[in-house]
């Protein structure tokens, strides 16, 4: 036998493996794991949407050696076998660079350690000239150029990774500022909810403050923990060996329950039934969410279930996490656990629901005033999934929103029960159903359509179930007009 050593062909390899899959967002927050990792307890992310873009990603953590650099840059630095200490958050020796590379053709990594500042360089247009695996290294003085200098020089030590020429973001947009704003809005709501267990008073010795250009980033807690009507279940601990997960289950507030901002922070009304599911956290980092791993079906009454999964990252080859930490599969043999977890879980969401909204009347029409059936007391509760309302509150601000919500709680505690009942007993004439000119009625269900038109909603849907609205039900010669006139568009 002979053997030859075959070493990979670097311009080759390198480009390939940009093309792992990384998002911008992950990107971004793969490196911040590493400053995580360092001890950091400040990350600050700065950068510049003009051209020539760039990003740097600063932190305070414990910053490496000139020879730990090195071994930092190479592809592989670490056996993804080894043991890792508790909070760290890599595995595989490849993030920084392949992450960065993903999204840039040149990554510069400047660090300090016991008072000496060092910096290397992944280039990807050297690397194609070189033909091998050049990195660069930089002498004090060119350092002291670089954008994080300034950072590390006001730090004991600490870490700085630059990026620089966006080629892909060049590639795939002609209005690149644009792109990269809007890449790094994304990466701001990222990281305020996958970082959100290190960003929040959880545990306040591992505090730590994230900036987008100055800006604090706060947490997102996608099981708003701190709201009084959130039901967080008990913890259960599941056993791997001598390894433990700690399951969490968690029923968010029924919807009129939450404020707007709950509502925008956990994803967004419309978002709520794809993000029901586990919330799977490795070493507090959340890196997976919204999904059942296909326990069971994600399901409407089910939006209110999530479930808080805590691994350690001594678990990672039993859940089978890929590289950029995003994926995972559910251990065999915890499946039956969880299950059991999760079938409890949705069936409380489901009770929420049907104590907030089981309404008395059966007849698939969509009232006005429903009368809600709440643990055997009958109320009368102004419908919120309203058509009109929903308009109505396209055109609100948070604030005006919640006025809304206020004059509607109010009305609904003035509803006159007493004195209806009192004059319907007597038969008096002057209160029975008021009936409206038609003429008011169809102006009503036009100015809907044209707002259904302006927002681009389904004019077609409003169209068809117009007649299952009690309010127009009353006024069939509308619903026939309305009808002629915008059925055929
Ligand atoms: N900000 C930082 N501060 C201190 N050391 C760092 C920093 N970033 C990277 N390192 C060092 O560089 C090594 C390589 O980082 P890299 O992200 O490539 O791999 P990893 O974090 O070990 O694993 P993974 O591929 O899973 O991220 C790290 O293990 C760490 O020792
Ligand atoms: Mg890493």
């Amino acid at each position: 036998m002979q053997e030859k050593i075959v070493v990979p062909y670097a311009p080759i390899l390198i480009e390939s493996t940009r093309s792992i899959g990384y998002s911008f967002e992950a990107a971004v927050a793969d490196i911040i794991d590493n400053s995580v990792s360092a001890g950091a307890t400040e990350i600050r992310i700065c950068f510049m949407s003009q051209d020539p873009q760039w990003l740097c990603i600063e932190d305070d953590g414990w910053g490496m050696t000139a020879d730990e650099l090195e071994s930092a840059m190479r592809y592989g630095s670490q056996s993804s076998q080894n043991t890792r200490r508790k909070n760290d958050l890599g595995r595989f020796g490849l993030g920084l660079k392949m992450a960065s590379l993903s999204q840039c053709r040149k990554v510069t990594v400047l660090t300090k350690k016991d008072g000496t500042i060092c910096a290397a360089c992944w280039d990807l247009d050297y690397i194609v000239q070189q033909g091998n695996w050049s990195l660069k290294f930089f002498a004090e003085d060119e350092i002291k150029c670089m954008h994080g200098w300034p950072w590390l020089d006001m730090h004991d030590s600490g870490t700085v990774v630059i990026w620089e020429h966006f080629d892909r973001l060049k590639q795939g947009s002609s209005k690149v500022q644009k792109a990269f704003d809007e890449k790094i809005e994304i990466t701001r709501k990222h990281v305020a909810l996958v970082f959100h267990r290190f960003l929040s008073d959880e545990g306040p010795k591992n505090r730590l403050s994230i900036y987008f250009n100055g800006e604090t980033v706060t947490g997102i807690d996608p099981f708003l923990t701190k709201h009084p009507a959130t039901q967080p279940l008990s913890e259960q601990i599941l056993r791997i060996g001598t390894e433990e997960i700690h399951v969490k289950p968690y029923v968010l507030p029924y919807l009129n329950k939450m404020s707007k901002k709950d509502l925008n922070s956990i994803g967004g009304k419309d978002e709520l039934r794809q993000q029901q599911g586990f919330y799977i956290y490795r070493s507090r980092r959340l890196i997976i969410w919204g999904t059942w791993f296909r326990l069971i079906k994600q399901n409407e009454l089910g939006k209110l279930a999530r479930v808080r999964v805590d691994i350690p990252n001594s678990l990672d080859s039993v859940w089978e996490i890929d590289i950029k930490k995003s994926t995972a599969s559910l251990p065999h043999f915890i499946k039956k656990n969880l299950a059991d977890i999760v079938e409890n879980t949705v069936g409380r969401s489901e009770r929420v629901y049907k104590y907030r909204g089981r309404n008395v009347q059966s007849d698939n029409l969509i009232h006005i005033w429903n009368l809600i059936d709440e643990r055997g007391k009958l109320q009368y509760q102004i419908n919120r999934e309203l058509p009109i309302l929903n308009m109505l509150e396209y055109h609100l601000d948070e604030e005006g929103s919640s006025l809304l919500e206020s004059f509607i709680k109010m009305m609904e505690d003035a509803f006159p029960y007493a004195d209806v009942y009192y004059r319907m007993a007597r038969s008096e004439a002057d209160i029975t159903e008021t009936v409206l000119d038609t003429n008011d009625v169809y102006a009503i269900a036009d100015q809907m359509i044209q707002q259904a038109i302006s927002t681009e909603a389904n004019v077609g849907v409003f169209l068809k179930t117009i007649d299952k609205m009690d309010f127009f039900k009353k006024y069939p010669n509308v619903i026939r007009q309305i009808r002629e006139v915008y059925g055929n568009d």
